[in-house]
C-alpha cells in the first residue's frame, strides 16, 4: 500500500498555508501565499474573504503539486486558522457583506465602553472566559450588522451566517452555496464572547445583548470529528475533514501539551501563551483568559488560560513597512546583534491596545528611552526584546494563578529561528526555553486532530512519541541586571497608558 498522508489547512493573519504531513508528524510539502492586510483607517484592520479563499485553494494546489501527490494520498484534511477575525456572508450568493475584521482590529472600542456599561469589563467573564475587549469576534459582528447597510435585517431574515476563517474555509471547502457545512470548534467559539465555557453552547442572552441573531451562528462541534467531505468542485474531493482548531490551540496540540500544567509559546504576529488545565476551568486572577484547549470527539472538554500579545511578529513587519527600517524581516537579528544592550531604548508595540495581563484598549504604542546614543541598531534590539518582556509578564501572570509554577517554556513560531532572541528569553525568564525539532505546530496540530478522528493516529501517546526536543537554552543573565531591565520595561509600559481620547 503506497504511503498516505494528513494535509491542514493554515489560515493565519498574514498568510494562507497547505501543509502536507507524514504519519511520523514530518513536514512533507508546503504550500502558502500571503494576502493583503488593509488598513482602512487608525486601528482598523481588515482583510477581504474571497481573497483569503482563493489563496487556500491554490495553497492545497501548491502543497500536492510540490510532492507529487493526488487527493487519493490524502488521508484527511484539518483546519487551523488565526482566531477572532469575523466574517459574514450571504449563504444564498457566498459573498461577504464587508470585509473581515481581523482581531488586531480596535474599531468596536464604542461597543465595548457601551456594553460594558455599569457592569464593568469582566460582566461575561464567569461564563465565557474573556472581559470585553476589541479583541474578539461578538464585537466585530456587532460593528457589521450596526454599519453595513441592510446587514441587521438580513442578518434576522435568516439569510446572513458568520464564522471565524475556519468556519468561512470549512463552508467554502464543502460546498458553499451549494451545501456548505455551517460549524465551528470550540476553540474558536471560545473567542467569540458567546460561548458558555460550561455546555459548550452559545449564550442566548449574551447573543441577544450584542443583537446578534442565534440562526447566524455556526454549530459548535469538538475539534476532532468529521464535519463533512471536500466537494466534488474542488482538488481534495471528497476527502474528510475532521478536524478544527484555532492556531493557538493547535500549536498546543502539536506541542503534545496534552496534560494539564504544560505550556506552549507561539512567536508568530502575536505571541500567545497557552497553559493546559486539564478538565478543570480556572478563572483567572491575573489578567488571563480562561478558553478551550481542545475537544476530541465525545471526550470531556480541556480548558486553558492563555496569555494573549497582540504585537510581536508584526512589530518587525511594521518597522518593515511602515517605517522602512529594514527590508527583509531576517535583517533585525543582523541590526540587533551589532549592539550589546538595547541601549536603554524600550518599544511598547500596543498598536492594538495592551492585551495581556493589561486589558487596556486605551493603550497606544511608545519608543522610550531615546537619546543621541540611540541609533537603528538599539531600535531593533529594543523590537525583539518587547517581545521578550511580554511574554515575562504573562508567564508571570500564568505563575501566579497556577499551583505549581513553570520550570520550562516550549516554543514555537516563525521568530524561534532567532538564537539571540530566544536566549535573551530564557535570561529574561529565568527558566529554560525549549523549542522542538518540528517547529510547524500549529498546523500539525490541525493535521493531528483530523488524523485522530479517522484513526490514521491512534492516540494521544502515539504523537507524543513524535515530539522531539531540538535546542534548550538555558538563562544567563545575572539576577541583578535581568530585574533592571523588567522594571524599566514596566515603566515604559505605563507610558502608553490612557492614550485614546
Ligand atoms: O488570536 C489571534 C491569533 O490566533 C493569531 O495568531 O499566528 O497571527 O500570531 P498569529
Amino acid at each position: 500500500m503506497s504511503e498516505k498522508f494528513v494535509i491542514a489547512i493554515d489560515q493565519g493573519t498574514t498568510s494562507s498555508r497547505a501543509i502536507v504531513f507524514t504519519h511520523a508528524g514530518e513536514v512533507h510539502s508546503v504550500g502558502q501565499k500571503e494576502h493583503e492586510q488593509i488598513f482602512p483607517a487608525a486601528g482598523w484592520v481588515e482583510h477581504d474573504p474571497a481573497e483569503i479563499w482563493n489563496n487556500v485553494r491554490e495553497v492545497i494546489g501548491q502543497a500536492l503539486s510540490k510532492a507529487n501527490l493526488t487527493r487519493h494520498d490524502i488521508e484527511v484534511v484539518g483546519i487551523t486558522n488565526q482566531r477572532e477575525t469575523a466574517v459574514v456572508w450571504d449563504k444564498s450568493t457566498g459573498e461577504a457583506v464587508y470585509n473581515a475584521i481581523v482581531w488586531q482590529d480596535t474599531r468596536t472600542q464604542d461597543i465595548v465602553e457601551e456594553l460594558a456599561g455599569d457592569e464593568g469589563l469582566e460582566r461575561y467573564k464567569q461564563t465565557v472566559g474573556l472581559p470585553l475587549a476589541t479583541y474578539f469576534s461578538g464585537t466585530k459582528i456587532k460593528w457589521i450588522l450596526d454599519n453595513v447597510e441592510g446587514a441587521r435585517e438580513r442578518a434576522e431574515a435568516g439569510d446572513l451566517l458568520f464564522g471565524t476563517t475556519d468556519s468561512w474555509v470549512l463552508w467554502n471547502l464543502t460546498g458553499g452555496v451549494d451545501g456548505g457545512v455551517h460549524v465551528t470548534d470550540v476553540t474558536n467559539a471560545s473567542r467569540t464572547l458567546f460561548m458558555d465555557l460550561k455546555t459548550l453552547q452559545w449564550d442566548e442572552k449574551i447573543l441577544a445583548d450584542f443583537g446578534v441573531p442565534r440562526s447566524m451562528m455556526p454549530e459548535i462541534r469538538s475539534s476532532s470529528e468529521v464535519y463533512g467531505t471536500v466537494h466534488t468542485n474542488q482538488l481534495l474531493r471528497e476527502v474528510p475533514v475532521a478536524g478544527i482548531l484555532g492556531d493557538q490551540q493547535a500549536a498546543t496540540f502539536g506541542q503534545a501539551a496534552f496534560t494539564a500544567g504544560t505550556a506552549k509559546n507561539t512567536y508568530g504576529t502575536g505571541c500567545f501563551l497557552i497553559f493546559n488545565t486539564g478538565t478543570e476551568i480556572v478563572n483567572s486572577t491575573n489578567g488571563l483568559l480562561t478558553t478551550m484547549a481542545y475537544k476530541l470527539g465525545d471526550e470531556a472538554p480541556v480548558y486553558a488560560l492563555e496569555g494573549s500579545i497582540a504585537v510581536a511578529g508584526s512589530l518587525v513587519q511594521w518597522l518593515r513597512d511602515n517605517i522602512g527600517m529594514i527590508s527583509s524581516a531576517p535583517e533585525i537579528e543582523e541590526l540587533a546583534a551589532k549592539v550589546e544592550d538595547n541601549g536603554g531604548v524600550y518599544i511598547v508595540p500596543a498598536f492594538s491596545g495592551l492585551f495581556a495581563p493589561y486589558w487596556r484598549s486605551d493603550a497606544r504604542g511608545a519608543i522610550v528611552g531615546l537619546t543621541r546614543f540611540a541609533n537603528k541598531n538599539h531600535i531593533a534590539r529594543a523590537a525583539l526584546e518587547a517581545t521578550a518582556f511580554q511574554t515575562r509578564e504573562v508567564l508571570d501572570a500564568v505563575n501566579a494563578d497556577a499551583e505549581v509554577p513553570l520550570t520550562e517554556l516550549k516554543v514555537d513560531g516563525g521568530m524561534v529561528a532567532n538564537e539571540a532572541l530566544m536566549q535573551f528569553q530564557a535570561d529574561i525568564l529565568g527558566v529554560p526555553v525549549v523549542r522542538p525539532k518540528v517547529t510547524e505546530t500549529t498546523a500539525l496540530g490541525a493535521a493531528y486532530a483530523a488524523g485522530l478522528a479517522v484513526g490514521f493516529w491512534k492516540d494521544l501517546g502515539e504523537l507524543e512519541a513524535n515530539w522531539s526536543e531540538d535546542t534548550r537554552w538555558e538563562p544567563a543573565m545575572d539576577e541583578a541586571t535581568r530585574e533592571r531591565s523588567l522594571r524599566l520595561w514596566k515603566k515604559a509600559v505605563t507610558r502608553t497608558f490612557d492614550w485614546v481620547d
